[in-house]
């Protein structure tokens, strides 16, 4: 027996990292996934993967017609909503000096925006269905502290914890409990790109900043998407519902709060 047999989830993000990771843990628990992702061909690839149990959706989470269609297609396809993970994010770094306005918009809209936007949208849906549900934010270890070089994702992954806290403490009374996950360094395509970023501004070679912060990792590696499925998981379980607002983190020691 699945932890999560029954259950219906939305996850944005899911073609590929962690949220492909997530996708394919809450499969192996027994749920029906909805991959919404803006690259419909890598989400496609990846339902396809997991068989009968997962569909792609393109999804735009700046795009508020985009959210609509796809949380309307998921619930149609899977019969109600009841978990959300939104996953979507995207990364860049700059000195405060040079960072751009489109650098920032694009951040807010996608980090921000896109996390409070599906939130209300999948909500409004479980209340009207009024069986409660989860939703799960993906926060950051950049959320809890500034760094020199990452103002803008810092202070987008600080949103994501404060709205985190926000809707949980406004949707706990439709027994809806909204919480997030912090991790630390997680290897992928992800950190590929943050990498090759730090390589440019820091004089790196390609794959030193990876190798400093794996080694600065308590746990002494950095993370991989599996080492998040276990939180993911059991935030989704009536297990957790007790736990409202909070952001865990899950980055083998890095941030302690
Ligand atoms: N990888 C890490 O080290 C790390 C650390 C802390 C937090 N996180 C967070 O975990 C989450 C997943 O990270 P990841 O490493 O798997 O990232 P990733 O870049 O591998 O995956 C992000 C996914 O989001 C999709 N996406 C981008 N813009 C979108 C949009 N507008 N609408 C819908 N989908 C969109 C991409 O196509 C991609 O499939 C993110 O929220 C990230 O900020 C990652």
């Amino acid at each position: 027996m699945g932890r999560l047999d029954g259950k219906a989830a939305l996850i944005t993000g899911a073609a590929r990292g962690i949220g492909r990771a997530f996708a394919e843990a809450y499969v192996r628990e027994g749920a029906r996934v909805a991959i919404g992702d803006i690259d419909l061909d890598s989400a496609r690839a990846t339902a396809d993967s997991l068989g009968e149990s997962a569909l792609a959706l393109h999804l735009d989470v700046t795009d508020q017609r985009s959210i609509d269609a796809a949380v309307a297609t998921a619930s149609a396809a899977l019969g109600r909503i009841d978990i959300l993970i939104n996953n979507a994010a995207v990364f860049d770094l700059a000195p405060i000096a040079e960072i751009t306005r489109e650098s920032y918009d694009t951040l807010f809209a996608i980090n921000v925006s896109g996390v409070l936007f599906m939130m209300q949208a999948v909500a409004k849906r479980m209340i009207a269905d009024g069986k409660g549900g989860k939703i799960i934010n993906m926060a950051s270890q950049a959320g809890r502290r500034g760094e020199p070089l990452v103002a803008v994702y810092c202070a987008s992954k600080a949103a994501v914890i404060s709205l985190t806290q926000s809707a949980g403490l406004d949707l706990v009374k439709h027994g809806i409990n909204v919480n997030a996950i912090a991790p630390g360094v997680v290897d992928g395509a992800h950190w590929d790109g943050v990498d090759a970023l730090f390589a440019k501004h820091e004089k790196l070679m390609p794959g030193e900043k990876k190798r400093q912060v794996g080694a600065a990792v308590p746990y002494g590696r950095m993370g991989t998407p599996e080492d998040l499925t276990g939180m993911a998981i059991f935030l989704a379980t009536p297990e957790a519902d007790y736990i409202v607002a909070q952001t865990y983190n899950v980055d083998g020691g890095n941030w302690m709060s």
